[in-house]
């Protein structure tokens, strides 16, 4: 099949490389001109793991393409995907969705015949259904349909080529056809395919990433009471994800989340339950946004302490900027909202990421950054563990120890092996436990 994949991001190079493996003609489309440059050359714009071996094969056997013209697009193929950002609006919790207008506005009078149109970006309850009507009016025929995107960054090759579910929002028979043709070679291998309604597609996407959200600051808050009991929360953890009905996954108390979905996505629900007049129904995630954003408070103050209740002066090592382990993403990145309060607050703070440097220093140019473990923490008083990156739990602690001038760790992850960091000569804290290990 002849495939566009509009927007070229996290979701759509990886959707756009995916679909061309799968053996569909695809044709990448963005606005950004260096993107659609270093994309065409077979370079991804991202860090995902397989994505550039995905890019590489695909372009070189000429069945991905990528242009800056919807319009090519548009006369190209009858199937395009949507995979613009809708990002928070900067007056407010609701999602703005200009890019997601702006592309179907851009393709409508260049559309073929019956062209089908399939959002995958997060939107609100309801936008499938006015981008219908729209549709519809200026271009009779043509449709609209929502599959939402659950991939995660870090793992989103795996995840668009081996999903979990399928799920297809279209009231149109023909529209639910097409897509079962695009994701054929899936539906063989056994996933999954939920056929909904518009509004129920849209909704299973926030309440996925809402529900998942939920469950890290329930954790999160746990860990707080753990800290007031003097209890363990990391043991709580695994004690509470033993019985089958709770689960172990989503359940590891920290730092809490961040990156470019769940924070929005759970103030976008918000927004949207109150326009359609169900607030109540979900008030619930504003104290799961409260709890969050808690979480990175709670670090720096504990930090404050373990430093004697100021940071003036003081060197502290940070590991990792990446809003979470795999990705180089680092919009909304706990980790660096973190190191920037207690660069603030008068430390010397000097951060490490396998893989988000550079976007590390685009988005905090204040920062300073070291390109190994042990030059961001030489002679740091406070070392702090704030994306849990295999790489952290490969160190050498003892080693680690003799740049330090305090041996003292802040593990804001609970992912060290703390038993191996005391014997290494360090004093441990971890969020979620009190005192020292
Ligand atoms: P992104 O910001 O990485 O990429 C968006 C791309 O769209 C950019 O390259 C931008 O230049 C391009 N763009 C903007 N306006 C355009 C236009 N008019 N025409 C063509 N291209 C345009 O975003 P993302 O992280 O890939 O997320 C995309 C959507 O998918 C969002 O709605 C997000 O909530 C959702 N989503 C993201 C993830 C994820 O892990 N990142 C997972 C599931 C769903
Ligand atoms: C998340 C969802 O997992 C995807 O299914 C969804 O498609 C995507 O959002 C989206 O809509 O954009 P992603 O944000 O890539 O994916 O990464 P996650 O693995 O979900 O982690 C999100 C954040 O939660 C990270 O900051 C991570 O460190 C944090 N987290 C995760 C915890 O603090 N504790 C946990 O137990 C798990």
């Amino acid at each position: 099949m002849r495939l566009t994949v509009i927007g070229t991001g996290y979701v759509g190079t990886v959707h756009a490389a995916c679909m061309a493996d799968l053996g569909h003609q695809v044709l990448g489309i963005d606005v950004d001109e260096d993107r659609i440059a270093s994309l065409s050359a077979g370079r991804p714009p991202v860090h995902e793991n397989g994505l550039g071996e995905l890019l590489a094969r695909n372009t070189a056997s000429g069945r991905l393409r990528f242009t800056t013209s919807l319009a090519a697009g548009a006369a190209f193929a009858d199937v395009h995907f949507v995979c613009v950002g809708t990002p928070q609006r900067p007056d407010g919790g609701a999602a703005d969705l200009r890019h997601v207008d702006a592309v179907v506005e851009g393709l409508l009078p260049h559309l073929r015949a019956g062209a089908l149109i399939v959002g995958k970006s997060t939107v609100p309850v309801g936008t499938a259904a006015r981008l219908g009507r729209r549709v519809d009016e200026a271009s009779p025929g043509c449709e609209v349909a929502w599959n939402p995107e659950f991939l995660r960054e870090g793992s989103a090759v795996h995840d668009t080529l081996r999903p979990e579910r399928l799920v297809v929002g279209s009231d149109s028979r023909r529209a639910d056809a097409i897509l079962r043709e695009v994701y054929q070679p899936m539906l063989r291998a056994g996933v999954p395919y939920f056929r909904t309604d518009p509004a129920t597609a849209e909704l299973v996407k926030v309440a996925a990433n809402s529900f998942l959200a939920t469950k890290i600051s329930f954790i999160n808050a746990m860990s707080e009471v753990c800290e007031a009991a003097g209890a363990d929360v990391s043991l709580l953890a695994r004690a509470i994800g033993a019985d089958s009905r709770i689960g172990s996954l989503f359940l590891e108390p920290g730092l809490g989340f961040g990156g470019s979905c769940f924070p929005k996505d759970i103030r976008a629900f918000a927004a949207r339950a109150e326009e359609i007049g169900a607030a109540e129904a979900v008030l619930f995630l504003h104290e799961v946004d409260r709890i969050n954003t808690r979480q990175r408070r709670r670090t720096v103050d504990r930090a404050r302490r373990l430093l004697g209740g100021s940071f003036t002066g003081r060197r502290v090592g940070v590991l990792g900027a990446a809003f979470k382990p795999g990705s180089d993403d680092v919009r909304d990145s706990p980790a660096l909202t973190v190191a920037s309060a207690i660069h603030a607050e008068g430390a010397a703070v000097r951060v490490h990421d396998p893989e988000a440097l550079d976007n590390a220093r685009a988005a905090r140019p204040g920062l300073t950054y070291a390109p190994d473990v042990p030059k961001a923490c030489e002679g740091a008083d406070l070392v702090l563990h704030l994306t849990s990156w295999p790489d952290y739990r490969r160190l050498n602690p003892r080693h680690l120890a003799s740049v330090v001038r305090h041996p003292l760790l802040l593990d804001a992850r609970n992912a060290l092996d703390t038993a191996a960091w005391r014997a290494g000569g360090w004093t441990v804290h971890a969020l979620g436990r009190t005192g020292t290990e």
